[in-house]
């Protein structure tokens, strides 16, 4: 298949296109680079033995997105670029919008324009607000706990109008629960600007001193050991479930969502303790408040994804904190940036 993959050079758009390429794909990646490197691009391609062809470019632009699209003749198209920090949405929500929302209409009008209708996107467990019941599955009522999340609400029901006017699309909303870990090579991974606000990699760059310690949001839920409980997944499985979704897109009638998790949930402690474990020290952390908007636990269920796309999650905690480790520990500054 011909590929448009915008956030190719991203965190998880990176492996994806890495699974991509292998499969033997032919890929065209649309990055403007503005929470990434085109460096990831290169090893991706390194890895494959084959190469992506690298477009700069941003979804604000239109115009820009049109000839990419009109020029490649694609198949399908994987939807990746967008931002994606909580904090940040809070503070500037019409950057989101603009960014996400309209990015994501201007690549819906290009795709129409060029006779592209299928699309895969990257959607997220935090269109589930603050779950009523675990596991969660597809049919859980929607809420946004924050702006972000209210930018991944209007793309789905973006997605879900457009699809219910006309006829001929087929979009996978893809809801990821919490992606962590890093290519087994260690050469491409997770490189968040700035400190990150999210676990795993916090944790792994307390590992390597970047931090005194681990702030452990809460201590006093209703959970095995009154720490938070999410549903880590490993990118590289995650990556692979792109794979069966653009392979399948014609199974999705209109827009679907397909919940992408393991179907189980750790700690916070336990993942302080798995990192603590693949890095061999011990990783200093202190229990501390709640954060405001934190649910206590989140889980999904992944039935859906294995029967429609026959995927399952294969990598477990202990492999998703080797492998970010490994990544942590060979990049430690991330990638080197232009
Ligand atoms: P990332 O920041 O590593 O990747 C996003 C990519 O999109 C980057 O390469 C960035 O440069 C590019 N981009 C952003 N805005 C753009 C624009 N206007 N034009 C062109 N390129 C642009 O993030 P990620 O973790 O790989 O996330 C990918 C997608 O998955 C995002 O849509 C995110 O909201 C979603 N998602 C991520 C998580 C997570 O925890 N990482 C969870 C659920 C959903
Ligand atoms: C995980 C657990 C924290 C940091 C976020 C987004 C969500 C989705 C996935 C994109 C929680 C605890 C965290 C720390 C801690 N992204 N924690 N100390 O909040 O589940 O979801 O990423 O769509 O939209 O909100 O992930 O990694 O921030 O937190 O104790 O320094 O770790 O309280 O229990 P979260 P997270």
């Amino acid at each position: 298949m011909r590929l448009f993959v915008t956030g190719g050079a991203g965190y998880i758009g990176s492996h994806a296109v890495l699974e991509f390429l292998r499969a033997g794909h032919e890929v065209v990646s649309f990055d403007n680079y503005c929470n990434s490197s085109p460096e990831s691009l290169r090893r991706a391609a390194e890895l494959a033995g084959r190469k992506a062809e690298a477009v700069e470019g941003d979804l604000r632009d239109r115009a820009a997105l049109m000839e990419a699209l009109r020029r490649g003749r694609f198949d399908a198209v994987v939807h990746f670029a967008g931002l994606k920090a909580v904090g940040e949405s809070v503070r500037q929500p019409l950057l989101y919008v603009e960014n996400n929302v309209v990015g994501s209409a201007n690549l819906l009008v290009a795709m129409r324009e060029a006779g592209c209708r299928k699309l895969v996107f990257s959607s997220s467990c935090t269109v589930y607000g603050l779950p009523l019941r675990n596991p969660v599955d597809e049919s859980h009522p929607r809420s946004a706990l924050n702006p972000y999340g209210r930018t991944k609400l209007m793309i789905e029901d973006m997605c879900f109008d457009l699809a219910a006017a006309e006829a001929g699309w087929n979009i996978a909303l893809l809801r990821y629960f919490n992606p962590v870990g890093a290519h087994e090579s260690g050469r491409i991974g997770e490189d968040p600007a700035g400190i990150p606000t999210n676990l795993m990699p916090f944790v792994m760059q307390t590992a390597v001193g970047r931090h005194p310690h681990v702030e452990v949001f809460g201590s006093d839920y209703a959970t095995p050991d009154g720490t938070g409980v999410r549903d880590y997944i490993h990118v590289v499985d995650l990556a692979r479930a792109h794979l069966a979704a653009v392979e399948n897109l014609a199974l999705f009638a209109g827009a679907e969502p397909v919940n992408l998790g393991t179907g189980r949930g750790y700690s916070v402690l336990e993942v302080i303790r798995a990192a603590s474990q693949a890095a061999g020290k011990d990783i200093p952390y202190r229990l501390a408040v709640r954060r405001e908007g934190d649910a206590p636990e989140v889980w999904g269920d992944p039935a859906l994804a294995l029967r429609k796309l026959g995927w399952k999650a294969q990598r477990g905690l202990a492999e998703m904190a080797a492998d970010h480790w490994r990544w942590q520990k060979q990049n430690p500054g991330g990638f080197p940036r232009p």
